[in-house]
Formats: structure tokens, C-alpha cells, sequence
């Protein structure tokens, strides 16, 4: 068969053919799928812009919300502080403890509203970093004295260790105060015994370690990786007994991000946990300028 020259050149040129025909026939079918992506592109673009609008709106509404709230809890508080000074004449016993209760509610949900409110402002990028110079010392003995009230009522330690050879930062110490309140007040939440200790380390030469380390309950390992979003808490005995959103971390590891830096943990059920942030020593300047 093969002998036949003209038979073979048949062959080559029928074989050509069909092979330009797949081609062809492939390449239409790559054309319409570039097609199809494209479409899928645009209807993706405006599925994002959709939720992008859906985003802000949800932002506006939950500062609005917050913003609105804050003044009728701080009547409530001062009200209930007003009654429980006696300044409007004596209260039983019984009638103390109930406004304690009303003012414990109030200070909660005012709570709630303030860490709503910097979730918005966040989200809608109206969150404003503003940098100094600071020391360390004058950091934690802040922190110290805010939590004093309740270390002196409980059985846990609360140990800051003396940061040494660590030099000044500069940063927004607001809001990295806020990101270690949070730990450690979740640390004093979830520790029955032992002791919460914050320590400062070098990590490398232009980041700082701060890490909030417990002897608590501990969190099991499969739920590391949620912990730190929106109203995620894990559901324990203990928890049940506690109050609190489960905001606390999700705004934590967004200050940290504004802050140039990133959170972490490391736990173990029953042993306990070490929560960490790690930020820049020195926050870039955004137009670069180091004054
Ligand atoms: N040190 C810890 N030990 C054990 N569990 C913890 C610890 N820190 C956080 N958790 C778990 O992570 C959850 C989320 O913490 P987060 O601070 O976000 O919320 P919260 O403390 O419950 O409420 P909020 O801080 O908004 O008042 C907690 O509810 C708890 O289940
Ligand atoms: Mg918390």
C-alpha cells in the first residue's frame, strides 16, 4: 500500500486537512470560551461592586447605629450611678442590687457598641492611626492599673515582665493598648487558676513581640483558624458563664493589620494560650518622611 507515492500523498494531504479542521474547529471552541470568560469577568466586576455597595451600606449603618446608641446608655449609666450614690434618697439593699444590675447591662451593651462602632469605622477606612513616641514602661503600667481591679478580686497573677534593652516605639500606642486589653482581659476571662503573663521581645531588628500568655482552658486546635473573625467564640462550660461578643480578637487582628503588624496564637486545651502581636518598631511614615 505504502508504495504508491500518489497514494500517500493522498493520504498526507487528507491527513492535513483533517488536522487544519480540528484545529480550526478547536480554535472556535477556545474563542467562545474566551468569550465565556469574559462574560464571567464582567458579571463577576459587578457582583464585587454589588457587594462592595452591600458592604458600605452594612458600615454606614452599624456606625450610624452605634453612634446613636452611645447617648441614651450613657443616660442610663449616669442615671443609675446617680441612684446608687443616693443622692435621690436612700435605696434597700435589694434596690442597689438591682440598678448594679442595670448599670452592669448598660456597661456591657455600651461595650458591644464600642466595639461595633471601631468595626465600622474600620471597614469604611475612617480609622485614623495616629503614631508617637512612646515607652513601653508607661504602656504596661497603664494596663496594670486598668486591670488592678480585677487581678486584686481573683485568684490569677497578673505578670508583666520588666521589657529590657527593648527601645522606644513609634506607633499608635491607643490602639496597640487596645489589641493587649483585649488579650489580656480574654486571658482573665478564661484563667481559673495560675497566672497571665505579658512579655515584650525583639522579633528581628525592626519588629516587637508582644505576647499575652495564660494558664486557661486553652482552645482546641481545629478552631485556631476562625478564632480570629466576627462573633466567633467557642462554646464551653465556662463561656456559657461569661459575657462578651466575640468581637474582642476580630478587632484585634485589625488594629494589628493597620498597625503594620499581624496576630497569632499558639494553645493548647487544658495547658492554656499565647496569644501574640508582632508590629513594627517604628510605623512607616506615609509620605515617608521619619520626623
Ligand atoms: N485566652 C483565651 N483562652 C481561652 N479561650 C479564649 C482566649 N481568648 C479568646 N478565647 C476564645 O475566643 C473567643 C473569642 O474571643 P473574643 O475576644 O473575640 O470575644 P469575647 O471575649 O467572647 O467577647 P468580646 O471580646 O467581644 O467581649 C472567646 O469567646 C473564647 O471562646
Ligand atoms: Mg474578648
Amino acid at each position: 500500500m505504502t508504495d504508491n507515492p500518489a497514494h500517500g500523498a493522498f493520504d498526507e494531504s487528507a491527513e492535513l486537512r483533517q488536522l487544519r479542521d480540528e484545529a480550526q474547529s478547536l480554535r472556535t471552541e477556545l474563542d467562545e470560551t474566551n468569550q465565556g470568560v469574559l462574560a464571567l469577568y464582567a458579571e463577576l466586576d459587578t457582583q464585587a461592586e454589588q457587594l462592595r455597595q452591600a458592604s458600605d451600606l452594612k458600615s454606614r449603618f452599624l456606625s450610624y447605629m452605634s453612634h446613636e446608641f452611645r447617648t441614651p446608655l450613657g443616660s442610663i449609666l449616669s442615671i443609675a450611678s446617680l441612684l446608687d450614690d443616693e443622692l435621690d434618697g436612700p435605696l434597700s439593699p435589694e434596690q442597689h442590687k438591682q440598678v448594679a444590675f442595670v448599670s452592669t447591662a448598660a456597661r456591657e451593651l455600651s461595650d458591644m457598641v464600642d466595639d461595633l462602632l471601631d468595626l465600622a469605622k474600620i471597614e469604611a477606612g475612617r480609622i485614623s492611626i495616629s503614631p508617637a513616641w512612646f515607652d513601653m514602661l508607661d504602656l504596661f503600667s497603664a494596663l496594670r492599673g486598668m486591670f488592678r481591679p480585677i487581678v486584686d478580686a481573683s485568684a490569677v497573677d497578673l505578670i508583666f515582665e520588666e521589657p529590657e534593652g527593648l527601645p522606644r516605639l513609634f506607633t499608635d500606642d491607643k490602639k496597640l493598648a487596645q489589641i493587649l486589653r483585649n488579650f489580656i482581659s480574654n486571658s482573665l476571662k478564661f484563667t481559673q487558676r495560675g497566672e497571665v503573663r505579658i512579655s515584650a521581645s525583639l522579633e528581628g531588628e525592626r519588629e516587637i513581640r508582644f505576647a499575652v500568655t495564660d494558664t486557661g482552658i486553652g482552645i482546641p486546635p481545629e478552631l485556631h483558624g476562625a478564632l480570629f473573625e466576627d462573633f466567633i467564640q467557642v462554646d464551653s462550660p465556662l463561656q456559657k458563664r461569661l459575657r462578651g461578643t466575640g468581637l474582642g480578637l476580630s478587632l484585634c487582628k485589625r488594629f494589628a493589620e493597620l498597625l503594620g503588624g499581624r496576630v497569632g496564637l499558639q494553645s493548647k486545651p487544658g495547658v492554656g494560650s499565647t496569644f501574640y502581636v508582632v508590629i513594627p518598631l517604628a510605623l512607616a511614615q506615609e509620605h515617608g518622611d521619619e520626623s
